[in-house]
């Protein structure tokens, strides 16, 4: 067998799995927004750090994959297809080719470079999902939320414009979600005079309901699991941080479901016209792209035992990877492979 330098096995696909006995590490990075051109920051953050790690791995003879893909729901990649006048799915399809292309060009080494929509990610978000409802650990909550009647939709906090609430600013453009000019973070229904992006109509307030994620209920076993693998895991002061400032805030209930139309449907009859929540169905998509690379990830992803997993990214992903993550997959009562060690890199300023 022809052995690449790096590792890799020559022969075409060779897909490795797990090997009792065997240090099997696998390893992901965050998985990039797909609707903008990879920037150095993506590159640095979190893929070149993995694909060192993942190349030292397997010099050293550990059984290693290493998996990453593109992050395509949600509200962005909905507002750049209307930017661009194409459908989402056209979106995703030019720039995950792009991210391709940018990652082969500085010869990264993944095992799988894959995307989340896919058939493969809709299976695993919904049969967790569905174990989550099982368990009890997922409420219904109604909110209010803007609603645009011209273009029959609701409307994301960043697509309302109007006058910032703050009496001392003058600033008639602040955003649904904070305004610019003074920095105050914003309720969209407190926008005086709220404009619809997308048309400039008045937009009215609507109750809408949702599904949460009872982070409350889960804290005792998630404690448990952040006490234990931060110290088994090594992890870093920034990331034990930012995780203990986030439960010492109290952990609240997360929506995890949306109204739009691109993204994992909702397999509830009363919630069959939403979607979920992007940082619901992003870090499945670590999942559901091992499930593309081959039929037995589970032998990756419910191996606690025999397989350790080594996660890469930027400092504002850590909370979802060390609370919101790792909650959804404890909340199934499944035996899943939790994360062991975190990297985080602070953010790339641009140097001049
Ligand atoms: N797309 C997100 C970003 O670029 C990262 C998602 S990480 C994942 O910040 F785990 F959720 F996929
Ligand atoms: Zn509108």
């Amino acid at each position: 067998m022809d052995d690449q330098s790096d590792g890799r096995q020559g022969n075409g696909r060779n897909l490795k799995l797990p090997v009792p006995g065997k240090r099997n590490i696998l390893i992901t990075s965050a998985l990039p927004y797909v609707n903008n051109i990879p920037h150095l920051g993506t590159i640095i953050g979190c893929v070149l750090s993995a694909d060192v790690f993942a190349r030292y791995c397997r010099l050293r003879g550990y059984n290693a994959v290493y998996i990453c893909g593109t992050d395509e729901y949600g509200t962005a990649t909905e507002t750049k297809a209307r930017e661009e006048n194409c459908t989402p799915q056209q979106i995703c399809d030019k720039y995950y080719a792009i991210h391709k292309e940018v990652y082969d060009w500085f010869d990264i080494c993944f095992d799988e470079f894959g995307r989340t929509s896919t058939p493969q990610q809709t299976e695993v978000c919904q049969s967790i999902f569905k174990k989550l409802m099982e368990n009890g650990w997922l409420t219904e909550n109604t909110m209010q939320q803007l609603f645009c009647e011209t273009c029959n939709r609701f409307l994301a906090d960043r697509l309302v414009e109007g006058s910032c609430p703050m009496l001392d600013c003058n600033n008639d453009s602040a955003r649904g979600d904070q305004c610019d000019k003074c920095g105050k973070l914003l309720n969209p229904t407190e926008l005086k005079d709220p404009r619809c992006k997308v048309c400039q109509a008045r937009p009215c307030i609507r109750d809408t309901d949702h599904l949460f994620l009872e982070l409350p209920l889960l804290k005792d076993k998630l404690e448990e699991y952040i006490s234990d693998m931060s110290v088994a895991g090594s992890w870093s002061q920034n990331a034990i941080q930012t995780t203990y400032a986030w439960l010492k805030e109290g952990l609240k209930s997360r929506c995890i479901t949306r109204d739009l139309k691109w993204g994992v449907p909702v397999p509830h009859e009363k919630f069959k016209d939403k979607v979920f929540y992007v940082w619901y169905d992003a870090p499945i998509g670590y999942i559901s792209i091992t499930s593309c690379y081959t039929p037995d990830w589970e032998k990756w992803w419910k191996n606690p035992e025999d397989v350790e997993l080594y996660q890469f990214m930027g400092k504002d992903n850590v909370p979802f990877h060390t609370v919101m993550f790792p909650s959804t997959l404890i909340g199934t009562g499944e035996k899943w492979t939790l994360m062991k060690s975190i990297s985080v890199t602070e953010y790339l300023r641009e140097l001049h």
